[in-house]
């Protein structure tokens, strides 16, 4: 079913809402939005993204009626829950897929949702500071639903919620199902509930991995995550390294999707 403005201000009413047919990267217009003064909760919804944006500088394809892109915007984070803020995010796509009965749902540290492995959903969380002080996020979050990923370098690493569930999905309902994810978990944050349900289902905890990061690469068994969300690599001579950002892979390659 297509998207629309109406269907969209339907499912997600009261919450404010700024739908589009297609625009640049819902993230760029939240940004915008929260520096003029968005509510807490608004939401920024589009059914193509021409400049979409993915961690690390990468390009995030939302060709028009195949997936799910949003950003939205959180106003009331305090700065010490910021590592959290990345947690709910792939916590409540999670939630959503297990609603859907999806199974096989993982997180890949630090903001992949994988279904059978394949990445399913990517999220950016982007912070606006006034010097010191935090304005607020905008948690950006894109889902697979029916994107034909055949022939591209994704072919292999990434998967749609139709092709796991095998049946036609209406995007403004899940959209509806994953606000309200959001906002379970937001009343949770900054408590320890947080971290100890992301860790559960980050499945590379005990597994040797790889990290492609800002300092080169770093071989390890993954050890653990901190409550400041770093991932935890113990390498071979039993240092044990922090990390912050960066691909990790076990014994596979990276990905984009
Ligand atoms: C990643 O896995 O690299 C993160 C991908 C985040 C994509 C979403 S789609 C909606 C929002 N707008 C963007 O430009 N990016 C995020």
């Amino acid at each position: 079913m297509s998207l629309s403005e109406e269907r969209i201000q339907l499912a997600l009413a009261p919450r404010p809402v700024r739908y589009f047919d297609s625009v640049g990267s819902t993230n760029d217009v939240a940004l915008a939005w929260l520096r003029d003064g968005a509510p807490e909760g608004a939401v920024v919804v589009t059914d193509e993204q021409t400049a979409g944006r993915g961690r690390h500088g990468r390009t995030w394809h939302t060709p028009p009626g195949v997936a799910l892109a949003l950003s939205v915007i959180l106003r009331q984070i305090a700065p010490e829950h910021l590592p959290q803020v990345n947690m709910i995010g792939t916590l409540a796509v999670a939630d959503t897929l297990a609603i859907l009965h999806i199974g096989d749902v993982t997180i890949k540290w630090a903001n992949d949702v994988l279904v059978n492995g394949k990445k399913i959903s990517g999220i950016l969380p982007e912070a606006v500071w006034d010097g010191d002080t935090l304005q607020g996020v905008v948690l950006g979050m894109g889902v697979n639903v029916r994107n034909d990923f055949k022939g591209t370098p994704l072919e292999d690493t990434a998967t749609t919620i139709e092709k796991v569930t095998g049946r036609s999905q209406d995007r403004a309902a899940m959209l509806a199902v994953l606000l309200l994810k959001l906002d379970e978990w937001l009343a949770r944050l900054g408590t320890a509930d947080v971290l100890r349900v992301y860790k559960a289902r980050v499945t590379m905890l005990g597994q040797p991995v790889t990290l492609m990061g800002a300092k080169g690469e770093i071989r390890g068994t993954a050890q653990d995550i901190g409550a400041d969300g770093s991932l935890e690599i113990r390498q071979a001579d039993g240092e044990v390294v922090r990390v912050f950002a960066g691909d990790v892979t076990s014994g596979g390659t990276t990905d984009g999707h």
